[in-house]
């Protein structure tokens, strides 16, 4: 899969940099040769020596090499590979890439390499999600550079949260899809004066939940409703298709995955917000999923059995992280934050105060008295900082199109959020 393909990996400080010498080792066995540079950082969590052994080739560590700078090692460096990895990416080396720093060698090539450069963040989930993080992720996505994980889960500082470096087998399939995507782009480059008029959203990092959450009561029984992700997978493919790169976390479907679109599967609403969360930043974000609002306050780790003659087991309930609330709130905030209201009564002045509430910028509310959960059709009402417009009854996907299309010129500053 991997043959005659050249990987330089740059390895920068963090407690997971153990990890890049299995991704390493993942890679050449893929057969690609793996160049590797190791940061000063880097060199800290692993030996050069360890680095060198399995990737089999010298491990470049100074910028200021007399041996290697005798022929611009640096610049030769940079143009050796068929992809840059970042693996694992600190905070502070994300930090130098999008200033366009060059203090050390690592920073130099990324800033000398004109190859494509894919980044796996690895840090504590406070430092993930400051706003200086946010902003610096956000400048390198808009200049085409690829960003695999963080996941979320435990830390080695004993905390818990999105931050943790991506599993090297997911590494490696996002190395192998950047370089998919680039051998495509050299095979069929855009055709010149393509009008980014259809494209509108490219370059746009768009976050949308979709789909009900479930929540476990024991390991057989969960809490739900009927959403059925229609609308929030018709608004993810419809931004996709207006050139945007989609990130869906959805709840349990039974649909299709939307064209273009990365799909994030997850059950409860703690796992939808913790995904959402590592999804940041992104420049807007579309909570379309009907989120239970409470789960299970102790889910049984055995199935709950019915004794005959006894009463059934009382079911104490405790209130879900509300992610919309969440994200709009949020150090890394989208720059649009759209919510969602399906009310069966006062649908507009429910949804008018919804959007004070959560601090979302705009509400789009639906009256699901009707057939509208799990239907094909939906009548809704934008509710945005300027007022209340009304939609007519249309198919989801049309709804979704419209929708889109005004995300997009939010978006473009051609109008108020
Ligand atoms: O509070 P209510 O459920 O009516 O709000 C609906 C909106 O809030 C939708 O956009 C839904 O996706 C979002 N929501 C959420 N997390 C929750 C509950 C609702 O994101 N726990």
């Amino acid at each position: 899969m991997l043959a005659d393909t050249r990987i330089l990996l740059i390895v920068s400080g963090s407690v997971s940099a153990y990890k890049a010498l299995e991704l390493t080792r993942l890679l050449r066995k893929a057969g690609a040769r793996v160049i590797p540079v190791l940061t000063a950082g880097g060199a800290r969590f692993v030996t050069p020596h360890a680095l060198q052994a399995i990737a089999g080739e010298v491990v470049h560590q100074e910028l200021w090499s007399l041996a290697d700078e005798a022929e611009t090692g640096h610049i030769r460096l940079a143009r050796l590979p068929d992809l840059v990895v970042v693996a694992p990416a600190s905070a502070d080396l994300l930090a130098r890439m999008a200033h366009g720093l060059a203090d050390d060698l690592a920073t130099t090539l990324l800033l000398a390499t004109d190859r494509p450069v894919l980044v796996a963040p690895a840090m504590n989930w406070a430092m993930w999600a400051h706003p200086a993080t946010c902003a610096n992720l956000a400048a390198l996505r808009e200049r085409g550079v690829g960003v695999v994980g963080p996941n979320v889960g435990a830390m080695a500082e004993a905390e818990s949260g999105p931050g943790r470096l991506a599993e090297p087998a997911e590494i490696l399939a996002a190395i192998e899809a950047a370089l998919d995507a680039a051998r495509h782009r050299r095979e069929r480059p855009p055709a010149a004066g393509l009008p980014m008029a259809g494209r509108p959203l490219a370059g746009r990092h768009l976050l949308v939940t979709s789909g009900p959450t479930h929540e476990p009561i024991d390991p057989v029984r969960y809490i739900a409703n009927r959403s059925s992700g229609r609308q929030g997978h018709a608004i993810a493919g419809a931004l996709a298709a207006l050139g945007a790169r989609v990130t869906l976390v959805s709840g349990p479907v039974i649909l299709p995955d939307p064209p273009g679109a990365t799909v994030l599967r997850v059950n409860t609403a703690a796992e939808m917000l913790a995904a959402c969360e590592a999804a940041l930043p992104a420049d807007a974000a579309v909570c379309a999923a009907a989120v239970a609002d409470w789960r299970s306050a102790g889910a049984a780790e055995q199935k709950l059995k019915k004794v005959p003659g006894e009463a059934p087991p009382p079911l104490a309930l405790a209130l879900n992280p509300d992610i919309l609330a969440t994200l709009s709130a949020h150090a890394c905030r989208p720059r649009l934050v759209v919510g969602f209201a399906a009310e069966t009564e006062n649908v507009v002045s429910n949804a008018v105060a919804k959007r004070q509430r959560k601090g979302c910028d705009w509400i789009v509310a639906n009256d699901v008295s009707g057939d509208v959960m799990g239907g094909a059709e939906n009548a809704v009402h934008l509710v945005t900082a300027g007022g209340v417009e009304d939609w007519p009854r249309l198919p989801k996907e049309e709804v979704a199109g419209r929708l889109a299309a005004r995300i997009a010129e939010t978006l473009a500053g051609g109008a108020e959020a």
